[in-house]
């Protein structure tokens, strides 16, 4: 049986054109804890290629660390203006420890021996920890974190929550401050949710999009 859709067509595209890089938040103003509770569902929820989820959200709501992180986020005040920030963290390397410990939990969610899962772990083993990116899974493991902020951003804006992704950052100094480094992770990305202050003018700018014939081909 199919499923009915979760929302309208004009629900969606009015969510994605609500939606803008916010940049300037109303400090005042609070997620409630309902709605963070989604949100931090939403990126659980966020899909990885073979499932691995190679990622470390860190949600900084501590106002003295949201100030701190300020002077290395190009003085964007986003970061401390915010009602969470996220830092979207991956780790520097993947190994097959790490692919058991996925093995693992898959085994115990799905109520399967782990032992059933031998041929995934040699395919995992083969094409990825030891397959080409061997050299550069930190990077193959920012790449799918970036998967997880989209996945964040459009979710924020379903619940009409303000998001502004950040990659104006400087990522070793997040590293440094939030102590990431010793634990083999590194910051991709920031994104501080909120709302959006009345007088952030660039809510009312129209959006820049290439025209659809630019971007997309029917084949
Ligand atoms: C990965 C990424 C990094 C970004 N970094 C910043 C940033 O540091 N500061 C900022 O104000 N906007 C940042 N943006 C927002 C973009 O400038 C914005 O998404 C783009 O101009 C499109 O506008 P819209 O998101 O308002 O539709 C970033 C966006 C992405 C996806």
């Amino acid at each position: 049986m199919s499923q009915a859709p979760f929302a309208s067509n004009e629900a969606v595209l009015a969510a994605l054109n609500w939606r803008y890089a916010t940049k300037q938040f109303d400090p005042a103003r609070k997620i409630s804890e309902q709605d963070w509770k989604t949100l931090e569902e939403a990126l659980i929820l966020s899909p990885s290629a073979f499932g691995l989820q190679p990622w470390k959200f860190l949600v900084i709501t501590d106002q003295a660390t949201k100030e701190k992180l300020v002077p290395v986020s190009w003085n964007q005040r986003q970061v401390a203006d915010c009602s969470h920030l996220v830092v979207f963290a991956h780790p520097k390397t993947l190994d097959l420890d790490f692919v058991d410990r996925f093995l693992q939990r898959t085994a115990e969610v799905r109520g399967v021996p782990v032992e059933s899962l031998a041929a995934y772990r040699e395919m995992i083993g083969k094409s990825l920890i030891d397959g080409p990116e061997r050299e550069a899974l930190g990077s193959w493991s920012r790449r799918q974190t970036f998967i997880a902020l989209g996945n964040f951003l459009t979710s924020a804006a379903l619940l009409g929550i303000d998001a502004c992704p950040m990659e104006g950052i400087v990522p070793t100094e997040y590293d440094r401050i939030l102590g990431l480094d010793q634990r083999g992770l590194a910051t991709c990305a920031a994104c501080p949710v909120g709302y959006r202050a009345e007088t952030d003018k660039y809510a009312q700018l129209a959006k820049v999009r290439f025209e659809p014939k630019d971007l997309i081909e029917y084949i």
